[in-house]
């Protein structure tokens, strides 16, 4: 049986550092990588940290190239359909898969992302 150390080990061993979580502008869409070389979208909502995949579901726009905040939410700059960002729950047409999200951590100032 696993005890909590071991656990917490597990867990951390798929966090990676991405960036200082300042560099994550509040309404703005921070685009990065993750060591795989899966891109990921970065946002900051009000001081809360969240990280989904950064390619749209309906025709492959870069979100944190052609994607904008509104509330708790991206619109994407193509065909302005919208996600949710907390849940990565499609939210207006035409998208209707939803995207990957990510949970995030800021440890120490790092923002961590886990995957
Ligand atoms: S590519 Fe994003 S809405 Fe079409």
């Amino acid at each position: 049986m696993e005890t909590e150390l071991e656990s917490m080990e597990r867990t951390l061993s798929k966090l990676f550092a991405i960036c200082a979580a300042d560099e994550v502008l509040e309404g703005e869409i921070k685009g990065a990588q993750l060591p795989d070389g899966t891109r990921i979208a970065l946002y900051n909502l009000n001081g809360a940290y969240y990280a989904t995949a950064d390619t749209c579901t309906h025709e492959a726009a870069s979100l944190s190239e052609e994607g904008m905040v509104d509330d708790a939410s991206v619109v994407c700059g193509w065909h302005l359909c919208g996600f949710e960002i907390a849940s990565g729950a499609a939210i207006a047409s035409p998208c209707s898969e939803p995207l990957m999200t990510y949970p995030v951590r800021v440890i120490e100032g790092v923002l961590h992302v886990e995957h």
